[in-house]
């Protein structure tokens, strides 16, 4: 799923002659309205569209978001960064109103999110509240645990210093977590938090998935749990953690599969983006691994960093290996496959009955799928309203729900000035195939 993101900033600028080099005209114009069917023209013109209908289903007009999933009784869950915000993890109330989720209590206060040490900021340590939620993951109930809403938190708020300046505080053992709620009892069940060397102070949980099956090699027989660390600072990679002992490990880090693209520059809206962070020289995208998706029979993990155009695998019994396998490491990478180009660089994943494995693509204001059986990336849907889909989640009616929040005109990129426009949106487009939520892992 997504990108987080908030280290780095850049601009969309580039409109007009008049611009300096060095000197930003930030704008958003290149934004198509939905509504230009008619271009006035004879000529031949892209309309921006293709793929099935793109339901608007609600509207944010608060905290913009990143992760969302959605419920088998149709409630969908949000996340948000922090920064500022008065909560990190939500649950849509109604077309334009989100509430905290499971209440307020739990998610700490903004001035409760970081700590100063010898002059230096970490994220809180708390075990026992949300900091910063970058991804939501639901696995379905089975008989052994309830319906469950996965919650990633970081542990990493973006904090501003008096400049109004942002930066991310290393993590402290405690604060980055995955937290188990039933969606039976909207209580807290189980936390798991990382020990430092796993979860390194400069890493970033991006996303994560499941495979619950009792039988699966390499685990308790509690289920496991793939994670990404998609670290702007330098050393992405998975972690894995095993539901049962609670024992976490990593694998395949600072591999080139999971590296940043070398120089980066995406393209939004006919933009070309440098972040631009206040208080810092531009630079090139800088996010690491980021997408990834399990195939349907749970044994291979598709993923991608942000900021190459590159689809990877791997087999899942090479992520299950552990650091007592001395060879587990070199056979990891051994056993990477690169599929090859799809043509831009993508965030979250998500996939489907069909075995599609659905790839964000903000660049193209899209969403494209892998299919397996022939090798090949696909088209599925495309609509100038999806700008910048920040994690997908699929619903129990077949639906793919799409978080839309204008990600490359938040102010941490645009060297402090926001020109995101409220609303940001839910999405929602059908599956083809009648396409359905893969639950054969939660059995
Ligand atoms: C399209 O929508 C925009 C914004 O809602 C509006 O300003 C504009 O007039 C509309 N254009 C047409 C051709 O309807
Ligand atoms: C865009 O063009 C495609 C292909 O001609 C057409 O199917 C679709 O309806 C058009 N969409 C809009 C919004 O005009
Ligand atoms: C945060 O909560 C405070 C106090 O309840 C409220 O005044 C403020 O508007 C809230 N901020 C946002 C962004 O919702
Ligand atoms: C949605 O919920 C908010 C907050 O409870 C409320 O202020 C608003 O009136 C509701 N809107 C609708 C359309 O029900
Ligand atoms: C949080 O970080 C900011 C920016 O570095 C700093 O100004 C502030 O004092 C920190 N808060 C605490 C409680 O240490
Ligand atoms: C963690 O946060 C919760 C909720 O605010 C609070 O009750 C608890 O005391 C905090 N724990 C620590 C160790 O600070
Ligand atoms: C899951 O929950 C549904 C609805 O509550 C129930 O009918 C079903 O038996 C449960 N499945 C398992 C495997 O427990
Ligand atoms: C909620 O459900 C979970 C999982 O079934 C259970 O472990 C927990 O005790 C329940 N919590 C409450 C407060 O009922
Ligand atoms: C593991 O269990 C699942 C059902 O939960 C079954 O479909 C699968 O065949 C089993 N795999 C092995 C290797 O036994
Ligand atoms: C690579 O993965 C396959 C399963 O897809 C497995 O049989 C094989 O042992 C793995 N090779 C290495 C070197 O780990
Ligand atoms: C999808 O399901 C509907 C209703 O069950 C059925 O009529 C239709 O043929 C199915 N479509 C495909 C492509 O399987």
């Amino acid at each position: 799923m997504h990108l987080s993101a908030l280290l780095t900033a850049c601009s969309l600028a580039g409109v007009g002659y008049s611009q300096v080099i060095g000197q930003d005209t930030i704008s958003t114009a290149g934004l198509i309205q939905n509504n230009a069917t008619s271009a006035n023209t004879r000529l031949r013109y892209d309309n921006g569209t293709y793929g099935p209908a793109v339901e608007e289903v609600h509207y944010y007009n608060g905290q913009w978001p990143i992760g969302i999933a959605v419920a088998s009784d149709g409630r969908i869950f949000t996340s948000y960064t922090r920064g500022s915000y008065n909560y990190t993890l939500g649950v849509v109330t109604n077309l334009t109103a989100e509430a905290p989720y499971p209440n307020a209590a739990l998610n700490l206060p903004p001035s409760a999110l970081n700590t100063t040490w010898n002059g230096i900021a970490f994220g809180s340590g708390n075990a026992s509240a949300f900091i910063s939620v970058q991804a939501l993951y639901i696995t379905s109930n089975n008989s052994r645990r309830p319906e469950t809403l996965w919650v990633l938190d970081t542990g990493r708020p973006t904090v501003y210093n008096a400049q109004g300046d942002p930066s991310m505080p290393y993590a402290q053992p405690g604060g980055p977590k995955l937290v188990a709620i039933s969606l039976a009892n909207n209580s807290i069940y189980q936390t798991y938090t990382f020990p430092s060397t796993v979860h390194y102070p400069d890493s970033y949980l991006n996303d994560l998935r499941f495979d619950l099956r009792t039988n699966i090699t390499g685990t308790s027989g509690k289920g496991i749990a793939y994670l990404v660390d998609s670290s702007n600072e330098g050393r992405p990679g998975f972690i894995m953690l095993d539901l049962g002992t609670g024992i976490s490990w990593r694998r395949l880090t600072q591999d080139q599969s999971v590296l940043r693209g070398g120089q980066d520059l995406p393209v939004y809206q006919g933009h070309p983006l440098y972040l631009r962070m206040k208080g810092m020289p531009a630079q090139w995208q800088l996010e690491g691994l980021d997408g990834i998706q399990i195939s349907p029979d749970g044994n291979t993990v598709y993923y991608s960093p942000l900021s190459q155009n590159y689809l990877y695998s791997v087999p899942t019994l090479n992520l299950r290996a552990q650091d007592t396998d001395e060879l587990a490491e070199i056979n990891a990478h051994a056993n990477v496959s690169n599929h090859g180009q799809r043509g831009s660089n993508a965030n979250g994943f998500e996939g489907d009955s069909n075995g599609f494995i659905y790839q964000l693509i903000p660049e193209h204001n899209a969403v494209f799928y892998y299919n397996p059986r022939d090798g090949q990336t696909h088209p599925f849907v495309r609509d100038p309203r999806i700008l910048w889909p920040d994690g997908g989640s699929i619903g129990a009616d077949g639906y793919l729900y799409l978080n839309i929040n204008q990600l490359p005109y938040q102010p941490d990129w645009n060297n402090g000035v926001d020109l995101r426009q409220h609303p940001g949106a839910i999405l929602r487009v059908k599956l083809p195939n009648n396409g359905t939520k893969v639950t054969s892992l939660y059995a």
